[in-house]
């Protein structure tokens, strides 16, 4: 703000009274004095009562204006307040000059910038995050997938957990929380972890973050630079690509087969820093790693410094033989981060998961993840360390794989009623979706875009694909389609693949 020089006569210009009288309407059901407020202001920003120009007297204006002077005395002191006219007693009220810095002096003499020049410039980076987004915008219908049952979470007892927490709230709770998750919690994480994933963790090693994206982001922050190289999976989960490409990594797509990530042909592409895997459950097809692939790449990462980040995000679900252990389990030489997610198994919009880091990088992760994202969320976690402590969520988890596991054989043997075996399936028997494969040469995309008009949201599997070696097929989400419905609304989808691709 700058003061500028009265003007020799600094007399009220004649302009404010016809300004602000042509405008001001003491009908309107705006009050006085934000009406008279808000012409004043808005003058004063475009400019219309310019820098040094003396606002009559409150009395004069109260009187052309035919309101109460009290009315323009308190506009005049909101306007003082606000920093847009100078008052002092009996010193008369002036503008001041708020033109922003820029705008003074040469600046101001520039032409106004052409419209197109006004959209917000978008940074390469940036740009390449928006042209390849991967999140839908509509996420609840059949067969959307990756969405869990959300209607049966026993939402009652979430609910006493949650009273119970907020009848005396802890300070402590409530506050910027210090550390990289609440201890009850990552102390429960730990001892289910162990037992039920064979991972080796003390709660110490736990790192809770807002969702798996903040996990993948802090990885790639704190342990690789700008233009390193990291191997994902191809097909595989739009997710990290995404967050590692914006932060600057170099993303190799290394293909899978039936027993996951292809090592060998990652390796002929060039050393990683990171190498993302999802073992237990690839996705989207669903390959689990064989033990044989696990030691290679454990090797590999071993030799090569990489760090692998192995995400077991939906492994709860599994419909027949146990689980493998984890990879990070296997792993006597700290090259894995272990990374889940509550979103499958609680509910997505909690926004919560959880990263096991080696003994080594405890201390760095703790103080990356203060530094970026401050810690939250305590009294939730708090519920969450409670509903695991009371058996709640091992119990959901088992109520839910039996429901799924049901919804998934309704839509298995839809598919086999309207296409029997002339279409491919992948599941791995595990997770919340399947994926369809199409006839060669199909437009997934096409038949997405039909079956959406028909009301049957899928996604296409060459989306998911950043090679060149893109296949065809639809990932159908059934866990939270009722088993009634799954008939009724693959028949839809049928009729749309019958139509769009002839199989
Ligand atoms: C393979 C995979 N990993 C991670 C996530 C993300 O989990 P979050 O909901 O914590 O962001 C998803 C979400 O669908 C996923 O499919």
């Amino acid at each position: 703000m700058t003061w500028l020089p009265l003007p020799a006569a600094a007399a009220s210009s004649p302009l404010l009274g016809d300004l602000v009288q042509q405008q001001f309407d003491p009908h309107s059901r705006e009050a006085n004095n934000q009406q008279l407020y808000r012409l004043l202001r808005d003058a004063m920003l475009q400019e219309q009562l310019p820098p040094g120009l003396r606002l009559p007297s409150s009395r004069q204006l109260a009187i052309e204006l035919g309101v109460a002077r009290n009315t323009v005395i308190h506009v005049y002191e909101r306007l003082a307040a606000e920093g847009y006219v100078s008052a002092g007693v009996g010193q008369g009220t002036f503008v001041l000059d708020t033109r922003p810095d820029r705008l003074v002096g040469r600046d101001s003499l520039q032409p106004p910038a052409p419209p197109s020049a006004l959209r917000p410039a978008i940074s390469a980076r940036g740009q390449a995050l928006v042209a390849q987004a991967g999140a839908g915008e509509r996420q609840w219908g059949a067969f959307m997938p990756g969405v869990p049952e959300v209607r049966t979470f026993p939402a009652r007892i979430w609910m006493r957990l949650h009273n119970r927490q907020w009848r005396k709230p802890q300070p402590d709770l409530l506050t910027y929380a210090v550390g990289p998750g609440l201890p009850a919690l990552r102390q429960q994480l730990a001892d289910y972890l162990r037992s039920s994933r064979g991972v080796r963790c003390s709660p110490e090693q736990i790192i809770v973050t807002n969702g798996a994206h903040a996990a993948l982001q802090l990885v790639a922050l704190l342990l690789a630079d700008a233009g390193e190289r990291a191997w994902v999976e191809e097909p595989g989960y739009w997710g990290v690509h995404s967050v590692w490409r914006s932060a600057g990594l170099e993303t190799l797509p290394v293909a899978v087969d039936e027993q996951g990530l292809k090592v060998d042909e990652g390796a002929r592409q060039g050393e990683p820093k990171l190498i993302y895997a999802s073992p237990s459950h690839q996705y989207p097809l669903g390959a689990v790693m064989s033990l044989a692939r696990r030691r290679r790449l454990l090797a590999y990462a071993r030799r090569h410094n990489s760090w692998i980040v192995e995400d077991d995000y939906d492994s709860e679900f599994r419909y027949g033989r146990p689980p493998l252990p984890s990879l990070q389990g296997l792993d006597p030489h700290g090259r894995v981060i272990y990374l889940a997610t509550f979103s499958k198994v609680i509910y997505p919009g909690l926004r919560l998961a959880y990263m096991v880091v080696p003994e080594a990088l405890v201390e760095s992760f703790q103080t990356g993840l203060s530094e970026l994202y401050r810690g939250g969320q305590y009294l939730t976690q708090a519920v969450l360390a409670d509903f695991i402590a009371e058996g709640h969520f091992v119990a959901h988890i088992r109520r839910m794989r039996q429901l799924y596991a049901r919804r998934r054989q309704a839509l298995l043997t839809a598919i086999r009623q309207h296409f029997g075996e002339r279409l491919p399936i992948h599941d791995g028997a595990a997770g919340l979706h399947l994926v369809l494969g199409l006839p060669p040469g199909s437009d997934d995309l096409a038949v997405c875009a039909a079956a959406m008009a028909a009301g049957i949201l899928t996604r296409p599997l060459s989306q998911y694909y950043r090679g060149s070696n893109a296949q065809p097929g639809l990932l159908l989400g059934y866990a939270h389609v009722d088993e009634a419905d799954i008939g009724r609304h693959f028949a839809t989808l049928a009729q749309v693949i019958h139509r769009c691709c002839a199989p």
